[in-house]
């Protein structure tokens, strides 16, 4: 039963992925019509937040970039797990003068520009590294309000927050349901660096 409706659950993810509207149809998917169980609700739940994490484009900023034959992809083996620890970044060169405003790192995780250095968070529910003592309450609150965990400092570019912010509140729990359930990677980002402690930014 659980996965006859986990399977109907996909099949629906996938249509809903091909009719290219995707925010907005993605709203159907989430209401099966036929009543579930709470596991079978649940699992669904975790389905649709697979799905909106996927459609949302969080691993093109949160899981490294490695090169492979067709181009850079994100290696699925660190999936989520932020800006790796093994690769530490020297301080960004400077722009010339021009219309090129900000850069990224090899891995995509690492990001330049007039706000500063930011990297990419580590999703996966590690306790120590990543979002292991998150609440869903904090979770929502930082994407509603683009502030780091959801109290302080403003989140940085360009993590798109203030698109993800119009999310429902169901999406917004699909998505912290889902993130608990992938795999734990210990990995330590770095913090975020203010221009001001950026040679190349400082005036
Ligand atoms: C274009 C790149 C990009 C995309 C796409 C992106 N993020 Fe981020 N995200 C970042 C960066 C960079 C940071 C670190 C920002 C900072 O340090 O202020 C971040 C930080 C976060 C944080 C931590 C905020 C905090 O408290 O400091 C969460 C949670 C998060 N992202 C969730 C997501 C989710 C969920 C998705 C997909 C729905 C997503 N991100 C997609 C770049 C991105």
């Amino acid at each position: 039963m659980i996965e006859n409706t986990l399977r109907r659950g996909r099949a629906l993810g996938t249509a809903l992925a091909a009719g290219a509207v995707v925010l907005l149809t993605a709203r159907c998917g989430s209401a099966p019509a036929e009543a579930t169980t709470g596991d079978a609700a649940a699992s669904q739940t975790v389905e649709r937040g697979k799905y909106l994490v996927t459609v949302g484009g969080c691993n093109d900023c949160h899981t490294p970039f490695v090169m492979t034959e067709r181009g850079p992809a994100p290696d699925m083996n660190r999936m989520l797990s932020g800006h790796p620890e093994s690769s530490p970044m020297p301080p960004p060169p400077a722009l010339p003068e021009g219309p090129w405003l900000w850069m990224g790192g090899a891995t995509n995780t690492a990001f330049a520009g007039p706000w500063g250095v930011s990297f990419a968070f580590n999703l996966t529910p590690d306790d120590n590294t990543g979002m292991g003592i998150w609440t869903e309450e904090m979770f929502i609150r930082t994407l509603r309000t683009g502030r780091h965990m959801g109290v302080s400092r403003p989140v940085m570019p360009p993590m798109p927050w203030q698109g993800y912010a119009q999310m429902t509140d169901e999406d917004l729990k699909a998505i912290y349901a889902y993130l608990r359930t992938i795999p734990p990677i210990h990995n330590r980002v770095p913090d975020y660096i203010e221009p001001h402690h950026v040679p190349a930014m400082a005036k």
